[in-house]
């Protein structure tokens, strides 16, 4: 995790690691519709069952926010699977919106 642009945040209670985020920054480089902009991509977060709904997820997207804004990046994403609606749930309880929808077919 040497790379400057990416950022591993843990949680640990009792020595032991219960979550976990990993982000990563990348440019937008703008187009007819915007300008160009820094981003912040959620790839991957998790709390061990055990450990969930006492504020532990909450308290990692806050620390991403906090590198977000220290690395002027206008906006945090992530993509997260319909059926995950735990997760949905979450996300929209901690303040994500829908900003851009991905669409699927099966060939
Ligand atoms: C999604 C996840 C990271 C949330 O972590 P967490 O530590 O449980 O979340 P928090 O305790 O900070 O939850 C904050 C608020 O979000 C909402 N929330 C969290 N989990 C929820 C659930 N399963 N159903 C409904 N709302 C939920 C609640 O409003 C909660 O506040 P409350 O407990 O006071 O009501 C965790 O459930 C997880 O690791 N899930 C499995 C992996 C996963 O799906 N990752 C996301 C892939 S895109």
């Amino acid at each position: 995790m040497r790379d400057p642009d990416q950022r591993l945040f843990g949680a640990v209670n009792d020595g032991r690691v219960i979550g976990f985020v990993h982000a990563q920054i990348f440019q937008n480089p703008g187009g007819r519709a915007h300008k160009p902009f820094r981003f912040v991509s959620i790839e991957l977060i998790a709390v061990t069952a055990a450990h969930q709904r006492r504020g532990v997820g909450r308290a990692l997207i806050d620390a991403v926010k906090d590198w977000a804004r220290s690395r002027k990046a206008r906006i945090v994403h992530l993509g997260v699977y319909e059926f995950n609606q735990a997760a949905i749930a979450f996300y929209e309880k901690i303040g994500f919106k829908v900003g851009i929808r991905y669409m699927e077919l099966t060939p």
